[in-house]
């Protein structure tokens, strides 16, 4: 390069911002990459805009009531990831002291890591689930600051979602006491009654869908694996050590507040969308549209939920919340009928092809980023709209997914994403009707005691009691 080239060049990189010069490509390109947005369940709750479409209500429109569907808040790792992916390759790092980490490139913070989580740590809400538990109390009381705040949070019973419940009032309400959090217990036998009715319906296995992730878990690992093993042979490096070391980078991010594994040097932008992937077709045939029971499973709330909403009973709460686990939300949406992969495609293909196992689909709608980070919350809202140009004054419904609106399918007929009442009843009649009967929860869960149900009635029925006071502090005994 001749030195008038190379003084031109450096004008030229002055002369552009910092971020651009980061981020490396070319001129115009503005390329960001952000792993902690690619971390499906384990990633800290953020909002993903998809679609982009603006939270705000449309023109003319209130809010009247909303309803809530929550994951809890983030954990310090579930028992099966602590187990399986977690501990083994921490206790390989622990084990392996002849290797001197301070000299690998890319490794060498592990020469003074120490693990963010052990056993006793297992399920536990950290710092920063309890942060954003309370920030999302915060938000819906900004968002619906017009209406009552309610008298009861509902939670599955497990430590997770009452301690997330907890946050969220903490957040919410004024004055201390307002508020109280009602358990539901998660049991086997609840039938549909329940806000973990997947832990009820036999059909339901935990462990779908890991065959089919793995073959891209093993596919996209391997390369990875010999870079690693390239640098530290000594540590031989496995598949699931890498996948595990991806994951740590969601669990330590949540524990600790940043993480050294998510290091775009360390891994790189493909590393994580094939990693996002593999998570994305276990979820798929977990607890998405791959999954025979999903739609059957999800139903029941999206049905209670819709008559809480649509009833006139003057007695009737503003708004509901209730928390549950990763399972639930997603079948929801399958019961709604979103992030559909194949709502605008081919005839003839079946959902399961929209999933290929050894590529990735980039295209796909089915994004657990998207649908079941950390504090996911998906929201029904009734709307009351009036003087919304080209549109009659009256009632409207529509649904967020982490504060991006949704458009449903067959229920179009209102400003923005919203529908009419009308279109939401035929809508909701067309959804029940596909979960319903012999695909309705007891007969698709393959249900054989014998006091199933497949309504959910928590909401009304006055047996689950009043629940308990929360208070502005934290019990001594937290782990974080
Ligand atoms: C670490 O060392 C202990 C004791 O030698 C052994 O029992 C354990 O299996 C080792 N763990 C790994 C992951 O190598
Ligand atoms: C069915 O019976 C079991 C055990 O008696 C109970 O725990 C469960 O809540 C019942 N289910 C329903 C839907 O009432
Ligand atoms: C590396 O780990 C794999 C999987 O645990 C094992 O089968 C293999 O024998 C190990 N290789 C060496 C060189 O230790
Ligand atoms: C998708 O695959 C799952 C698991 O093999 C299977 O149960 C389901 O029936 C398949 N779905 C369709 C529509 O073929
Ligand atoms: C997903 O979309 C396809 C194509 O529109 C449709 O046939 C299928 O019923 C949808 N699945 C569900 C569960 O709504
Ligand atoms: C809807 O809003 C209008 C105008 O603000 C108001 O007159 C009406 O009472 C509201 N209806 C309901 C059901 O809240
Ligand atoms: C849906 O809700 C209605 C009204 O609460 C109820 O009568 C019906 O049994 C429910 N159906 C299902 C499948 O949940
Ligand atoms: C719950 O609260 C209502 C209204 O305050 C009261 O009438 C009812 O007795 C309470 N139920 C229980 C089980 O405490």
């Amino acid at each position: 390069m001749s030195s008038s080239q190379s003084s031109s060049l450096g004008l030229l990189l002055k002369a552009l911002p910092l971020a651009s010069l980061a981020s490396a490509a070319t001129l115009n390109s503005n390329y960001k990459f952000n792993p902690l947005e690619h971390l499906g369940g384990v990633a800290p709750y953020f909002e993903s805009k998809d679609p982009v479409a603006s939270p705000d209500v449309p023109q003319g429109c209130t809010a009247s009531r909303a309803a809530y569907l929550v994951r809890h808040a983030a954990i310090a790792a579930n028992d099966f990831d602590y187990e399986t992916y977690l501990e083994p390759f921490v206790s390989k790092v622990e084990n392996k002291t002849n290797i001197d980490w301070s000299k690998i490139p890319t490794l060498n913070f592990l020469a003074d890591w120490s693990a963010p989580v052990g056993e006793e740590d297992e399920e536990m809400l950290t710092r920063v689930g309890r942060l954003e538990a309370t920030r999302l109390g915060v938000d819906l009381f900004f968002r619906y600051s017009h209406l009552k705040l309610p008298k009861k949070v509902y939670t599955s019973s497990a430590e997770r979602t009452h301690k997330s419940a907890q946050s969220l009032v903490r957040g919410f309400e004024f004055d201390d006491n307002t508020m109280n959090v009602v358990d539901i217990y998660e049991g086997k036998k609840s039938g549909a009654d329940s806000l973990t009715p997947y832990k009820a319906c036999p059909k339901y296995s935990s462990s779908a869908g890991s065959d089919e992730s793995s073959v891209m878990k093993k596919k996209y690992t391997k390369p990875i694996m010999a870079r690693l093993n390239d640098l530290a042979p000594e540590f031989n490096f496995t598949t699931n050590d890498v996948y595990g070391m991806m994951e740590m980078c969601g669990y330590e991010s949540v524990i600790r507040g940043k993480s050294p594994f998510c290091d775009l040097d360390l891994f790189t932008p493909d590393d994580w969308l094939a990693w996002e992937y593999t998570e994305d077709v276990r979820y798929h045939y977990n607890v998405g549209y791959g999954n025979e029971v999903a739609g059957a499973v999800g139903l029941p709330w999206l049905n209670a939920t819709a008559s809480l909403l649509m009833n006139n009973d003057k007695e009737a709460e503003d708004l509901y919340v209730s928390f549950t686990h990763r399972e639930l939300p997603p079948m929801v949406l399958v019961a709604m009928g979103l992030f559909n992969n194949s709502q605008f495609g081919g005839v003839a293909e079946s959902i399961n092809d929209t999933m290929p196992l050894d590529r990735i689909n980039y295209r796909r709608a089915w994004k657990a980023s998207s649908i079941l980070p950390f504090l996911t919350n998906l929201a029904v809202e009734r709307l009351n709209c009036t003087g919304s140009y080209g549109y009659e004054d009256g009632e409207y419904y529509r649904v967020l997914v982490n504060s991006a609106p949704q458009p449903l399918d067959q229920c179009a007929d209102g400003p923005g994403t919203t529908c009419s009442r009308a279109g939401f009843e035929s809508y909701l009649q067309e959804r029940v009707n596909m979960f319903s009967g012999d695909k309705g929860f007891t007969a698709a869960c393959g249900v054989e005691y014998k006091n199933s149900t497949d309504t959910l009635s928590i909401y009304t029925d006055s047996g689950v009691g009043n629940g308990t006071i929360v208070g502005k502090r934290h019990e001594k005994s937290y782990h974080f």
